[in-house]
């Protein structure tokens, strides 16, 4: 019921300006649950736009789907007197939302109108370059960015791990990356990582990386890899917009400039969707959990190829025991000192999150923990030196690590770190250990903080 009345509401926004006439209803089903129905004028028959327009209706669709989750959630936990008003305020959030993603699409278009006469200029100059053998490769007739914008040409099932459309026309391709400098080779194992370990003391203001325009932008990963495989390096900034029904492209850039200037050193198609904003990158590889499923895939970035997929046992997936902002948040990777960790929850453990230290080659369980604390009372989790840290909220512009649990001692314990929302809605936050910072996706910015630990020899 909570699709259909997404799928309806998208249609609603895909439409065209003249069907901006719209009828909310609500209702009761026969099972006494609310109903909600949106009737729109529509020009023709078909109502629903098809085609080239998918990719946007999809990542407007999963937009609305967790808006709807969330409005679910809010339903179940307060009394019918009290849900009319919630409602309403939802529907005019809803509202709100849609204004903004109008918008948004506007910017989007004007983008991508830049962005083919930037290839067309490209194109017209490696032309007259002397025999450029480069240049013959690009496909005649295909523009090099209609992937990013939409995948016309029916489910993507049929797409290899590398989008044949991703050419960038070549020659000029080359020529940005012979810019590339060398980067330092990536540190292994360096010792004293374990000796400077210690408790979180305290985080220090975000620092605003990057603001990302269009839709897709509200949620996602961005990571940093603490352990590089060449030919990647400690710059490299990986990033996947977690927004949409079937996210597989994962974007590279050479650092945090080129990030900020959106010119992706490569763009990869990943075989398998990705489910919300649980990955991360380790080693050499994305680790990333399937779409709708709890089989937790390693993606090897430099054969680009999944090297390895594994269920993970009994873990809750696609909403059942995800954090308190919902997102399908239910499985998170995060990576520390000591390795590599899966954040999640089983029905044995009803809902207390289950820590569980995995073998970052085969993904096998080496070793859990179950601590006492709910997952969906948590806004966000990561690792550091061993430790569990909960956030208590992804909204609140000020808020607190409320809550740490030790592999060591199998201990948890109440803390309160002060930690900044500054854009008020938290989807992501996990630690780098190379440079001892919390990478975090807060409303379309990309932010990282600061972490100062406390001094082992000095507890
Ligand atoms: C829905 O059901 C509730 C309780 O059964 C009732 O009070 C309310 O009037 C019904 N609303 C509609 C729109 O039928
Ligand atoms: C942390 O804050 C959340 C949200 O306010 C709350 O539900 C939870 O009980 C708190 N945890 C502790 C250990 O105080
Ligand atoms: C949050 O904390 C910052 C710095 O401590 C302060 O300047 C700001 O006013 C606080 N904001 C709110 C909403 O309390």
């Amino acid at each position: 019921m909570w699709l259909l009345a997404a799928v309806c509401l998208s249609c609603l926004l895909g439409g065209a300006p003249a069907q901006e006439r719209a009828t909310f209803r609500r209702g009761n089903n026969s099972g006494g649950r609310c109903q909600y129905t949106f009737i729109v004028d529509s020009p023709t028959d078909a109502s629903c736009p098809g085609g080239s327009d998918r990719e946007g209706l999809q990542s407007r669709l999963a937009l609305l789907e967790a808006q709807v989750s969330h409005l679910a959630g809010v339903e179940a936990s307060i009394t019918v007197e009290g849900s009319q008003a919630a409602l309403q305020e939802k529907y005019a959030k809803i509202v709100a939302e849609r204004t903004q993603l109008l918008r948004d699409k506007e910017q989007l278009d004007i983008q991508v109108r830049e962005l083919q006469q930037e290839v067309q200029r490209l194109r017209a100059r490696s032309c007259q370059l002397p025999s450029s053998p480069g240049g013959q490769r690009a496909p005649s007739g295909s523009n090099i960015f209609s992937h990013l914008v939409s995948r016309a040409g029916g489910p993507s099932e049929t797409a290899g791990p590398t989008d044949a459309s991703w050419q960038f026309g070549r020659a000029a391709y080359q020529e940005f990356k012979a810019e590339v400098t060398e980067l330092p080779a990536p540190r292994r194992n360096q010792k004293g990582d374990q000796d400077r370990c210690g408790e979180l003391e305290s985080v220090g203001d975000p620092e605003t990386i990057h603001k990302v325009d269009g839709i897709s932008g509200k949620y996602g990963v961005w990571l940093q890899d603490p352990e590089p495989v060449a030919p990647y390096g400690p710059k490299t900034v990986w990033r996947l917009d977690a927004v949409g029904a079937d996210v597989r492209q994962l974007f590279a850039y050479e650092d945090k400039q080129q990030l900020s200037r959106g010119f992706p050193v490569k763009v990869f198609l990943l075989p398998q969707p990705v489910e919300s904003t649980g990955a991360t990158v380790y080693r050499g590889s994305l680790y990333y959990q399937r779409r709708h499923s709890r089989t937790l895939l390693r993606y090897d970035l430099v054969s680009e190829t999944v090297a390895v997929r594994r269920d993970l046992s009994h873990a809750g997936f696609h909403g059942q025991y995800p954090y308190s902002w919902g997102g399908y948040t239910d499985i998170d990777f995060a990576v520390d000192e000591q390795g590599l960790w899966a954040i999640y929850s089983t029905t044995k453990a009803k809902g207390a999150i289950v820590l569980s230290l995995l073998d970052p080659h085969s993904l096998e369980i080496r070793r859990s923990w179950e601590t006492n604390i709910r997952k969906n009372t948590v806004a966000n989790a990561f690792m550091i030196c061993g430790r569990l840290y909960t956030l208590a909220s992804y909204s609140a512009p000020n808020t607190t690590i409320n809550y740490s649990f030790d592999t060591a001692t199998s201990q948890g314990k109440a803390i309160a770190i002060p930690f900044r929302n500054r854009y008020q809605y938290n989807s992501m936050v996990d630690y780098n250990y190379a440079n001892r910072k919390l990478f975090a996706w807060d409303n379309f910015h990309m932010v990282s903080y600061n972490v100062q630990l406390r001094d082992p020899d000095n507890i």
